[in-house]
């Protein structure tokens, strides 16, 4: 498996499967770390204060069990740090490694699963894993296509905050619409005063009551259902991304569509570019005397202009499916004996990913950010442009 790790300089890797199958049945193994995963933040800076701590908010936010919308796993996600920080929680400059311990492992959860091990649930991805890693495929929660694996991603978004936030820079994300029932529009101002305020951390909160009432309802019979994720990457300074393959826009992008369920990303006015005239999109500008820096009328483009940070606040949206697991009688084949067959997963699952998918795509723009300023920071060093640039 290649595409373990993400970003240029600032480099986070993961590793570790939903069940982590290695150590099962090693009595010399602790219990505890089973299903561990483990995250190395390459390219840290010396110098950044870093606690478990502020790493165990972040991924707080995304443990299940938090409400009955989530799945009933009892993940605690206890973080521990073991290398790259000195006894003053001051980072080195050497890799971070992150270790989170799996406390929610039973024989009765991989026996659910080996019993349907030759069988793909539809929407998840094991048939796709059974045809890149046959018979060696771990079969277990998804392996690596389990939505666990973003616990670590989790951690090393959180390392990445910890940097963005000597700079100011915020990225915030909430949820905007689920099976249908829409927010009404949100800035940045009401995302901050709502953040979290529910269990779906959606800011409209007369919004939020009914899609929680809906997603209970829909849990009772069986089903799941998805949404929209909207984020709000505040103060990034114009410039950022390298153009042509490397722009930041795209390169949000990758981060984004590397998180399972997210089928769908727009910037800005999105696909409503696709009705309007030119001048109508196009975001006019002024020179704002006050800071003596290029300002827009308005922000279609969503923060960018040839994929460059054009230093107005980031807007992206992001589709996330129903939850693939269902508990619905689904047509599916046995790849052992190549049959057809039924199958009504007996998995633990989420009933909409929506409260749980938040922190995993501020996760990845906060890393996607802090490797693009290293990127900038690097070659601006080398170049000398006349002063008026900086400014602008
Ligand atoms: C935080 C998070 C939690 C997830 N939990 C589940 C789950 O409990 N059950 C499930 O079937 N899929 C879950 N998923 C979704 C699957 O990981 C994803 O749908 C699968 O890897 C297939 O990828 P695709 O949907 O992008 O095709 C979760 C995803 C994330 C990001």
């Amino acid at each position: 498996m290649t595409g373990n790790t993400f970003g240029r300089l600032f480099r986070v890797t993961t590793c570790g499967e939903s069940y982590s199958g290695c150590f099962r049945k090693n009595p010399e193994i602790p219990k505890q770390l089973y299903g561990g995963l483990l995250t190395i933040v390459d390219g840290v800076p010396a110098g950044i204060r870093i606690t478990a701590e502020d790493i165990q908010v972040e991924l707080d936010k995304r443990k299940p069990g938090q409400s009955k919308l989530d799945s009933p796993r009892l993940e605690k996600d206890k973080v521990y740090i073991f290398s790259g920080v000195m006894e003053n929680q001051m980072s080195t400059g050497a890799p971070i490694g992150i270790v989170i311990p799996n406390n929610d492992i039973e024989d009765i959860h991989v026996g659910q699963y080996h019993d349907y091990k030759d069988m793909a649930r539809p929407g998840h991805a094991e048939l796709t894993f059974m045809k890149r890693y046959g018979q060696y495929n771990d079969w277990v929660g998804a392996g690596r296509a389990s939505g666990r694996e973003t616990v670590s991603r989790v951690a090393g978004g959180a390392v990445a905050k910890l940097i963005l936030d000597k700079y100011g820079i915020d990225v915030i994300a909430y949820t905007v619409e689920s099976h249908g029932i829409k927010a009404a529009p949100v800035d940045y101002e009401m995302a901050k005063k709502n953040y979290r305020k529910n269990n779906i951390n959606c800011p409209d909160l007369e919004a939020a009551e009914q899609m929680e009432r809906d997603i209970l309802a829909v849990r009772k019979t069986g089903e799941t259902c998805g949404g929209v994720i909207e984020m709000i990457i505040r103060g990034l300074p114009a410039g950022l991304g390298e153009p042509v393959f490397d722009k930041l826009e795209a390169t949000l992008a990758h981060a984004m569509m590397s998180i399972g369920a997210i089928k769908g990303i727009e910037f800005g006015a999105g696909f409503r570019v696709a009705e309007m005239v030119g001048s109508e999109c196009n975001d006019e500008m002024y020179w704002d005397k006050e800071t003596g820096r290029v300002k827009f009328y308005t922000n279609h483009a969503g923060g960018f202009l040839g994929g460059i940070s054009n230093g107005d606040e980031v807007r992206i949206r992001m589709a996330v499916k129903p939850t693939p697991t269902v508990d619905v009688v689904q047509r599916t084949v046995d790849t052992d004996n190549g049959t057809d067959v039924n199958l009504s997963p007996i998995t633990r699952r989420d009933a909409s990913l929506l409260p749980r998918i938040y922190p995993v795509c501020e996760a990845m723009a906060r890393i996607t950010i802090v490797d693009a300023m290293m990127i900038f920071n690097g070659y601006r060093s080398m170049e000398d442009l006349d002063k008026k640039y900086d400014l602008m």
